[in-house]
């Protein structure tokens, strides 16, 4: 499969994006966890959230699935089952990484296996702390690699500094936690996304966060509850770019999450001058609600330090920002980027360069010189989800056709991405918000900050 995108005419666009995937795959494991039925709404439904699905069904959990969108996860208070087989999480770092977490504790042996992609990806950041705490885990693959087997068994809390920042360790540890005597606490070297520890607290326990330290005292058991997942606002990005790039656009966005520790990429725009508004609408468990800007001519910047752990999954995005902007952008501090889905600063670098950007790379990030006239290319998504749909927003910018091979992976995150991109590229305004969620636009404006000003 492929995109085929030519230059379109200014985004003008009322839209909801797909659930949130790091959500989606919290509220199925931390739903099991509970002690009894939660209807979670708004689940995304691509692939990656799918195989924690699977893969919690294959640990003994009943979870219904009464229409699309919906899941109803039957807790069993963290009691599972010894599946029958590996458990396979396709494409999905989130999945082997919170789960081994959980099957860290479990007194049974689980091996966890993945497609080509997340076997080549590193699981000795989980192995080390989960081994310290008394499990007994090995990776089988050539480089700390999948497959990743697990022993599990008692766990003790102990006190680990993580070497960076990541929320799949962290979240790995604090699930860990719950199982393990006494205290169990994780070190940030910067902060990571905090969803976890949300949802913790939604479902009635508390971990304790200390400046950079969280902890979380073993034995406590969750409470069961409906949760409703917010909008992706990684997924939302590309549309941001689309729109924040080009002056004569307008976008909404409905029900997107907003939490701070994701909204990084709004900052980052607003500094390359694009004007936008984030009106905080819900905060349940998680803040949500809308974001809303305009067309502008947009200046490079710097992007670097603490900030990196807060829009790692959108410098894609905003790669094709900076290629669109006047003046350099600088990304520095993002080694992590090279171990995600595929090396992403050697995708990103591959592909602009080949539509007639300049761009330095370094070990840890890039250096990406805008205002060149971007020319239509044959690229490829390199497997990868976020450089398929990044690289679908500059060919809307670019003189000629860009092709977009092997965009099937899309499907991880964002399984209607093409048919947005439909409707962007026909060039006419479109709404695409169901009713009653448009319902509850401007209901309560619990914090709003225009920059820029709309
Ligand atoms: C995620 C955390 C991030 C992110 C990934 C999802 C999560 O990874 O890049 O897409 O759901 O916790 P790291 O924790 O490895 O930085």
């Amino acid at each position: 499969m492929s995109f085929k995108v030519t230059k379109s005419a200014p985004l003008r666009a009322e839209l909801v994006v797909p659930g949130d995937k790091s959500i989606s795959h919290r509220a199925i494991m931390l739903g099991a966890l509970t002690n009894g039925p939660c209807v979670i709404t708004n689940f995304l439904e691509g692939e990656d959230c799918l195989s924690t699905m699977a893969a919690m069904r294959k640990l003994g959990v009943t979870i219904e699935h009464p229409e699309p969108g919906t899941v109803i996860v039957h807790g069993t208070k963290g009691r599972f089952t010894a599946p029958d087989s590996d458990l396979d999480c396709g494409n999905s770092g989130t999945t082997v990484r919170l789960l081994s977490g959980i099957l860290a504790a479990q007194p049974f042996r689980t091996r966890l296996t993945g497609d080509a992609s997340l076997s080549k990806r590193p699981m000795r950041r989980v192995i080390t702390p989960l081994s310290q705490m008394g499990a007994r885990l090995s990776a089988n693959g050539e480089r700390d690699t999948l497959p990743l087997i697990v022993d599990g068994g008692p766990l003790t809390g102990i006190r680990y500094e993580m070497p960076h920042a990541s929320a799949q360790v962290k979240s790995a540890l604090l699930l860990a936690g719950l199982f393990a005597s006494g205290r169990t606490t994780v070190v940030e070297p910067a902060p990571s996304r905090d969803h976890t520890e949300r949802m913790l607290e939604y479902f009635q326990v508390r971990p304790v966060r200390q400046g950079n330290e969280i902890s979380i005292h073993g034995g406590q058991t969750l409470e069961s509850r409906d949760f409703q997942v917010p909008g992706d606002i990684s997924s939302a990005a590309f549309w941001l770019v689309a729109a924040a790039a080009r002056p004569g656009a307008r976008l909404h966005i409905d029900n997107v999450g907003l939490n701070p520790t994701r909204t990084g990429i709004l900052a980052v725009l607003v500094r390359m001058g694009a004007r936008l508004r984030e009106i905080v609408e819900r905060n349940e468990g998680e803040l949500s609600g809308v974001i809303e800007i305009e067309g502008a001519n947009l200046t490079g910047t710097v992007i670097e330090g603490e900030e990196i752990p807060n829009v790692i999954d959108e410098i894609p995005a905003l790669a094709v920002a900076a290629a669109l902007a006047q003046g350099t952008t600088t990304i520095r501090g993002a080694s992590e980027l090279r171990v995600k889905e595929t090396d992403r600063i050697a995708a990103i670098a591959t592909n602009l360069r080949a539509m007639g950007v300049t761009v330095t790379e370094f070990d840890d990030g890039m250096e990406i010189v805008g205002g060149a006239r971007l020319r239509g290319a044959r690229l490829t998504s390199f497997g990868d989800h976020r450089i398929a749909m990044a690289f679908a927003i500059a060919g809307l910018f670019a003189e000629g056709e860009t092709l977009i091979e092997d965009v099937e992976c899309v499907a991880t995150s964002y399984p209607t991405f093409e048919k947005t991109l439909n409707l962007v590229r026909a060039g006419k305004p479109f709404r695409q918000i169901p009713s009653e969620e448009r319902g509850t636009v401007g209901a309560s404006v619990l914090r709003s900050r225009s920059e820029n000003p709309l």
